[in-house]
């Protein structure tokens, strides 16, 4: 051993854990290796890695989703599906004064890795409207200020990133000067990495001097917001309500005014909007209540006989009620979940999954090893496990049409060409719901492009704001682009 390596404390406590293999390779690194190889250890909770190992990897570890005692949850129907329609009105209207207060933040999470669409860690920057081709990011940016100028109170704007990307995404917005927003108001932050293991819990190592790091899964969100200073940022700006979204849904209404309301006049501690699964292998979680607590089951997680199950009664899909990952989330409850667990101490904890993985590494000479099959597990957290812990968790329906077309998929069902087409549908219909004929195929598709800026509609009622006061209105033709 080194005189560094024995002078630093990381080493024999990682030793003392049983993970000393992570500084197998010390006497061949560089002192800039070593660096960041004790950079990349201080990171770990060894603490934490050893209950997961324990609790998710062990032999006789409990499952880490149960389906006993499950029933579907209830939510709060929209007019149209009987929901009360003067309800939703004071909703809308408590969510508008929240926004003219000031009180709401948008928030968007941004580290994945964006595998499926083949998009190399960055899918902000995919280009994904009809006409423009303008990226995710550009689209969110544009209805975050256009909301702000509707209410008075421009928004701050908090994107998390990865490692991977976060230099990247900070790099984008500099060189489109944060399309129009104060760039004082938008927050970048990286979010947290766990160590990948071996089935016998050993941390992997990527190489000689580098630990196979991975995002700790959007639920580490709630981490990153109180690690990096946001929560304290709001409660200095008088923020107590974050708006979650997603970075893969252009359709998404990134701060809606009948969501926060909702939220706020039932004093919940989170919410989450809901829609009908399209079909019953829909890739979306579902909304249930397990020992009375209002939880999300992965689709991966339940059972395709569950899925598939039809509710005599409504002859409808049993648990077809799908999230759609949009959420309000109270400031002092992320703090709350926020806190990384200490042993045996109590208080509410975010659970991680286990996905097992092939995992690149080296053998025990240092050798690079490309598994064939998968060689160990990766830890992430999801953030909608924290709705059991929130105080009045609520789920509200909403229009799948206006709030839901993600891009995950190069090709097929949510790809580029499915979101494309959604969003132009969505302009059609705020058209003809201010009285303009436009033709469309049987599925509303308009035979030639258009494109709506946020600025003039980000939803139909600021379209149809923005329409009164058009003259002369525009003849409804292939390219228009309303500004
Ligand atoms: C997710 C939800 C699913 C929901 C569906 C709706 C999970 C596990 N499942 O599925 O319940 O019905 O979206 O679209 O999330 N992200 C990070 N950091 C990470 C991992 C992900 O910021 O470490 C972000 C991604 O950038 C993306 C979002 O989280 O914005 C979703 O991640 P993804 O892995 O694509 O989830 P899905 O499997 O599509």
């Amino acid at each position: 051993m080194s005189a560094a390596e024995s002078s630093h404390p990381l080493p024999e406590r990682f030793a003392e854990a049983g993970q000393g293999q992570v500084f197998a390779f010390w006497s061949q690194l560089s002192e800039e290796g070593r660096r960041a190889l004790l950079e990349q250890a201080a990171e770990i909770n060894l603490d934490e890695v050893a209950r997961l190992v324990r609790t998710l990897l062990g032999r006789g570890a409990a499952p880490a989703v149960t389906l006993n005692d499950l029933e579907p949850a209830s939510y709060v129907p929209r007019p149209e599906s009987g929901g009360e329609a003067a309800a939703w009105a004071r909703a809308r209207a408590a969510g508008e004064e929240a926004l003219r207060a000031g009180k709401v933040a948008a928030f968007t999470v941004a580290g994945g890795q964006g595998t499926r669409l083949g998009y190399d860690g960055r899918k902000g920057t995919f280009p994904v409207t009809p006409l423009k081709r303008k990226p995710l990011f550009q689209v969110f940016a544009e209805k975050i200020k256009a909301a702000g100028q509707r209410y008075g109170r421009p928004l701050h704007w908090f994107i998390m990133t990865s490692h991977a990307n976060h230099a990247a995404t900070e790099a984008f917005f500099a060189a489109h000067r944060c399309f129009g927003l104060d760039a004082a108001r938008v927050h970048f932050f990286r979010q947290g990495r766990m160590p990948a293991v071996d089935f016998d819990g050993r941390i992997l190592l990527e190489s000689k001097g580098v630990i196979a790091m991975s995002p700790d899964g959007h639920g580490g969100s709630l981490r990153a917001l109180h690690r990096s200073g946001a929560l304290d940022l709001m409660k200095s700006e008088g923020v107590d309500t974050v708006s979650y979204f997603q970075v893969d849904n252009p359709v998404v209404r990134c701060v809606d005014p009948e969501f926060i309301g909702w939220h706020r006049l039932q004093g919940a501690e989170m919410s989450a909007k809901m829609v009908s699964k399209a079909y019953p292998e829909e890739k979306l979680g579902h909304f249930c209540r397990q020992h009375g607590r209002l939880v999300v089951i992965e689709y991966s997680d339940l059972p395709l006989a569950l899925q598939r199950e039809i509710d005599p009664q409504t002859g409808r899909l049993r648990y077809g009620s799908g999230s759609i990952a949009i959420h309000i989330l109270d400031r002092d409850f992320i703090g709350r979940m926020a806190a990384e667990p200490r042993e045996g101490a109590a208080g509410p904890v975010l659970p991680f999954h286990r996905a097992d993985k092939k995992i690149a590494t080296v053998d025990a000479a240092g050798n690079p090893v490309q598994p064939g099959r998968p060689n160990g597990a990766k830890f992430e957290m999801f953030v909608f496990d924290a709705l059991p812990f929130a105080r009045n968790g609520l789920v509200i329906e909403t229009q799948r049409a206006d709030d839901f077309s993600p891009v995950k998929n190069a090709e097929g069902m949510d790809s580029p060409q499915t979101a494309r087409e959604d969003q132009l549908r969505q302009y059609v219909r705020w058209l003809r719901s201010v009285g303009a004929p436009v033709a469309t195929d049987a599925s509303g598709l308009p035979a030639f492009d258009l494109e709506v800026a946020p600025r003039f509609g980000y939803d139909e009622v600021s379209f149809a704001a923005s329409w009164e006061k058009l003259t002369p209105k525009p003849a409804i033709a292939d390219g228009l682009y309303l500004e």
